[in-house]
């Protein structure tokens, strides 16, 4: 398939140069674009067909659903339904933003959105670009992350590209999504209290800043077992992996570092996934940082990138570096223990 593909400076916007773009979507096709949290793959929400395409080109279970996004709140009621009267706080703080609701459906969403349930997971966001192709599309529009499905999610125009040239019919190249992490999905539990879903940029101290009691899905920080029930379908599988195995260490910075010291001095098909000036501390090992743990943003910023980069390499084993599970960190930990399958070092 031809794959049209347009550079865009995420900060001039152009509307003429997005118009064929929002085309191809209203048409039934699919188009990648950047959003401040990860590169999505769009399609028309209300087209069953569309959707389905989605589903086949990233090789994603069926039984995981989709965010649909919208430009604007107005939006909103066209397509879901029981919207909680305190949400709106949220929706005036938060969006357009990093920030996903899950709420009932209406019929215009159709199952295959939904993997079949009653909810539909909705966010409106804030990327220039994201925002101005949705509402030239005139239709709300599901984007996974515009990955292969199990493949670290795209921060980068080349992920985007590297994955899915040939196979959909645009993508817009953003430059780099700032966040670089998908975005926080929250669901209502009780009055004023909701359950993070899955952990991003929205942070539980911002929701409880906002009035609400925050609880954290068991999940986020816990591998599923056989045959249990989750809340969020997207906890089920394998996700953000790179093709090295990848052990997180944790614990103080000195014994972590003479662990990994040690470990990688010990083989050579050993990477080191380390923090900004600390490459020098582990001799011949392939290193790349992903930033200033005192800067956590920077490392949200950077991690799949370097995931992406450690698969240029022949490395068989990635030792990683961590921040404690706070703040974004928690998203930030969240994506990495699924990279690691649940591989935790404690030291
Ligand atoms: O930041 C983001 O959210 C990005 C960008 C492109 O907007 N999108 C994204 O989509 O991360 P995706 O499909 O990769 O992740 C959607 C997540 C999955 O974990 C899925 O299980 C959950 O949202 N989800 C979707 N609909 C749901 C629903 N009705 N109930 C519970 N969880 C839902
Ligand atoms: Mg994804």
């Amino acid at each position: 398939m031809n794959t049209e593909i347009l550079k865009i400076d995420t900060y001039v916007q152009k509307p003429e140069l997005l118009q064929p773009f929002a085309q191809m979507i209203k048409s039934g096709e699919l188009v990648a674009f950047p959003t401040e949290t990860v590169y999505g793959l769009g399609a028309d929400a209300t087209n069953a067909n569309a959707v389905k395409k989605i589903f086949e080109v990233k090789n994603r279970p069926a039984n995981n659903p989709l965010i649909a996004h919208i430009s604007d709140i107005s939006t909103l009621d066209a397509i879901t339904k029981n919207i909680p009267a305190e949400f709106e706080t949220l929706f005036s703080s938060f969006w357009p933003g990093a920030l996903t609701v899950v709420l009932d459906k209406k019929e215009i969403i159709p199952d295959v959105v939904c993997a079949g349930g009653s909810t539909v997971a909705v966010r409106c966001p804030s990327h220039p670009i994201a925002n101005e192709l949705i509402r030239l599309s005139g239709v709300p529009v599901v984007a996974p992350s515009a990955n292969l499905s199990t493949k670290p999610s795209p921060t980068r125009f080349e992920h985007v590209y590297d994955d899915l040239y040939g196979k959909i019919a645009g993508i817009i190249d953003g430059g780099e999504c700032e966040i670089g992490i998908e975005s926080t999905v929250i669901v209502k539990i009780g009055h004023n209290a909701v359950k993070i879903l899955r952990p991003g940029a929205i942070t539980k101290k911002m929701l409880n800043e906002k009035g609400f009691e925050v609880q954290i899905d068991e999940h986020v920080l816990a591998a599923v077992s056989n045959g249990e029930k989750v809340a969020s379908p997207g906890m089920l599988h394998k996700h953000y992996a790179p093709k090295a195995q990848m052990v997180l260490v944790r614990g103080n910075d000195d014994k972590v570092i003479e662990y990994i010291r040690k470990t990688a001095s010990e083989s050579n098909d050993i990477g080191v996934l380390c923090f900004d000036n600390e490459q020098k501390l582990f001799g011949e090992s392939v290193c790349l940082s992903y930033g200033n743990p005192d800067n956590p943003t920077s490392l949200s910023h950077n991690l799949f990138n370097a995931l992406r980069e450690f698969d240029k390499t022949d490395i068989k084993k990635i030792y990683a570096r961590v921040i404690p599970p706070e703040g974004i960190g928690l998203g930030i930990y969240n994506r990495m223990l699924r990279a690691a399958n649940f591989n935790v070092v404690a030291v």
